[in-house]
């Protein structure tokens, strides 16, 4: 194992941290007044996490700072990105912590430290910044230098946090591929319980099944049960049903998909949730893995 990964490793199971994270993430759920607020930072508005395209714009602007610090005649335009970064790394910030604050313990411990040590980067851009101000150039370049140092280690662990341990991937992303192509037999319809979502399993996918009411509108839906956020168990979700669309609450953080199309209709789940198609055949059900994400009803049901 490299060095690398030893500490990294080492990171994430440093249970030490959990009181923090716990207190921190608290914090960050009580300051967030609202679902809207905390959807629009997650990013469910974009189909997309928004932290990591916010990120870019203050990380470009420090690093070409850094370029322009070394060529004559751009230190008026090297304090004003060094500006620029400030200005918009705490839209950056609030995402990432709105994020982190619904992880699992392990990615949070490590994204408390890439969060910690992104502040101590933030830090010496202020003073950078602050220096520049006051014309003491040498010290704004000094600074600018620690934070982009900070930054560069905040970004090593964020790296870490998105591809070694899937923090804000789509957990449910290769559930319809696991399923296997053609029509599944899920057995009997008079066998699937109506108004309660259930486990059955198609290929190596899990998934949940929601069979309506008829005076609901009838229908069984079929959708991955790996929830796209971090993989909570949908099956055991709750289901909202109706007159209107019904929807599916996921268990671990209360994101809610439609279950017609998979849409999130609540975070912090960003991505859709994948659904099969259904259909009736001599008085069984089968499904079929569906990109297109549509519904076949049939009037048996
Ligand atoms: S796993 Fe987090 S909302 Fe489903």
């Amino acid at each position: 194992m490299s060095v690398i990964r030893a500490l990294f490793s080492r990171l994430e199971n440093a249970r030490l941290l959990d009181p923090v994270a716990e207190a921190v993430a608290d914090a960050v759920h009580q300051t967030i007044p609202n679902s809207r607020v905390a959807d629009l930072l997650h990013g469910r508005w974009l189909g997309h996490p928004v932290h990591p395209i916010l990120v870019q714009i203050p990380v470009g602007a420090w690093a070409s700072a850094t370029v322009l610090d070394f060529m004559p005649g751009s230190r008026v335009a090297a304090r004003r990105l060094v500006g620029l970064g400030l200005l918009t790394a705490p839209a950056a910030v609030a995402a990432g912590l709105t994020d982190w604050a619904d992880m699992e313990p392990d990615q949070r411990r490590v994204g408390l430290v890439h969060a910690t040590a992104n502040t101590v980067g933030i830090t010496f851009y202020a003073a950078s910044w602050t220096a520049r101000k006051q014309g003491r150039q040498l010290a704004g370049v000094g600074y600018a230098l620690l934070g982009l140092t900070a930054i560069g280690v905040g970004g090593a662990l964020g790296g870490h946090l998105a591809y070694s341990q899937a923090g804000g991937v789509n957990h449910a992303e290769s559930a319809l591929r696991r399923a296997g192509d053609g029509w599944h037999d899920l057995g009997p319809l008079d066998q699937i319980p109506i108004g309660e979502p259930i486990r059955r399993e198609v290929g190596d996918t899990t998934v949940v099944v929601y069979r309506r009411h008829l005076r609901s509108g009838g229908g069984v839906h079929v959708l991955a049960s790996e929830c796209s956020h971090v993989g909570g168990p949908l099956h055991e979700g709750e289901v909202t049903d109706g007159p209107g669309e019904p929807r599916i609450t996921c268990p671990w953080h209360g994101s809610v998909f439609r279950l017609v199309d998979g849409e999130p209709l609540r975070g912090p789940a960003t991505a859709c949730q994948p659904v099969f198609q259904t259909e009736i055949v001599a008085g069984r059900l089968r499904v079929r893995a569906s990109a297109e994400g549509s519904v076949w009803k049939n009037a048996e049901v």
